[in-house]
């Protein structure tokens, strides 16, 4: 496994491979999720490249950039032998030369819901940082997780309307036995906490038993995750969306095309998002 740092050794290290790449982008602090990333793309490409890269550009200026978990020596232990062939992990300069001062990819319209409406430029980073991802290490498919299931939405989306020639691969969420989503994040987290953090869960699961049992109202489904979460008085919905899979916009009523149950809430220093799926949306649209 080599650790690459500059996009010029990424660019003749990818040049010097026979057959498919695959991309895992993280930003590192790795987990059981990102590992299942790791392991499906293995299983489907020639190589392997992951990448870590706490990304500026995606955080708004009061958000948690400085203390963004990161450890890259036990990222790197854990990525030791599981067929990975080069983990890139550039300096901000590499990525952001001082040429680059605004010049971003727009994600378009879905990336303005939902967490783009709470966290403004947030999916304009997070294109942008992509974008360079896929021209740099050039993957046959990317791997994502659909703990991020907007993130998966807008990147499916700009690298069509922008003809990258990269399969996007959406990939379920891995949870703790407990089923609070894993999350670099977690770590914000005190022990009373992270105590309450699995209700997070448990009012999307309500939600989606409801559903089950012939519900189809999404006012009904929401006042479901909140009547849930109000439960646990420290933590703190920002939004509840019952949404249409593919354009994110949200809905009245459940039809064929399934939904995408979505969530944020603050608990202490953590903000969790977390979803559903209701019925059964074709993910790979
Ligand atoms: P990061 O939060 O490190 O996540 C990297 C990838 O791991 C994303 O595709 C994310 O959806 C996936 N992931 C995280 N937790 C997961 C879980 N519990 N189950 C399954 N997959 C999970 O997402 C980012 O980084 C960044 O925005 C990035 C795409 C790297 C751009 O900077």
């Amino acid at each position: 496994m080599q650790v690459i740092e500059t996009v010029r050794e990424m660019r003749s290290c990818r040049a010097a491979l026979d057959g498919s790449v695959g991309l895992v982008p993280t930003m590192g602090f790795l987990h059981e999720g990102h590992l299942s990333l790791v392991r499906t793309a293995s299983a489907e490409c020639d190589h392997v490249v992951v990448s870590i890269f706490v990304n500026p550009t995606q955080f708004g200026a009061d958000e948690d950039l400085g203390s963004y978990p990161r450890d890259t020596d036990r990222d790197l232990r854990l990525l030791a032998d599981r067929h990975v062939r080069a983990v890139f992990a550039p300096t901000l300069e590499e990525m952001y030369p001082p040429g680059d001062v605004g010049v971003f990819v727009d994600p378009g319209l879905t990336a303005k819901l939902l967490e783009g409406a709470a966290r403004p430029g947030h999916f304009r980073g997070v294109a942008t940082v992509v974008a360079k991802l896929f021209n740099i290490v050039q993957p046959e498919s990317a791997y994502f997780g659909r703990k991020d299931a907007q993130q998966l939405v807008v990147i499916r989306t700009f690298a069509d309307a922008l003809k990258f020639p990269v399969r996007v691969v959406g990939l379920p969420i891995v949870r703790e036995p407990d089923g609070l989503a894993m999350s670099s994040r977690n770590v914000y987290l005190t022990a009373d906490e992270r105590r309450a953090a699995p209700t997070v869960h448990r009012a999307l699961q309500a939600a989606a038993h409801l559903f089950e049992l012939g519900e189809r109202r999404a006012d009904r489904l929401r006042a479901k995750v909140a009547e849930v979460l109000a439960a646990e008085s420290m933590i703190l919905p920002e939004y509840v969306s019952v949404a249409n899979p593919g354009t994110l916009h949200e809905l009245e009523c459940v039809g064929d095309e399934g939904a995408l149950l979505s969530l944020a809430a603050r608990l202490g220093r953590a903000r969790l998002i977390d979803n559903v799926t209701l019925g059964d949306p074709d993910w790979d649209e």
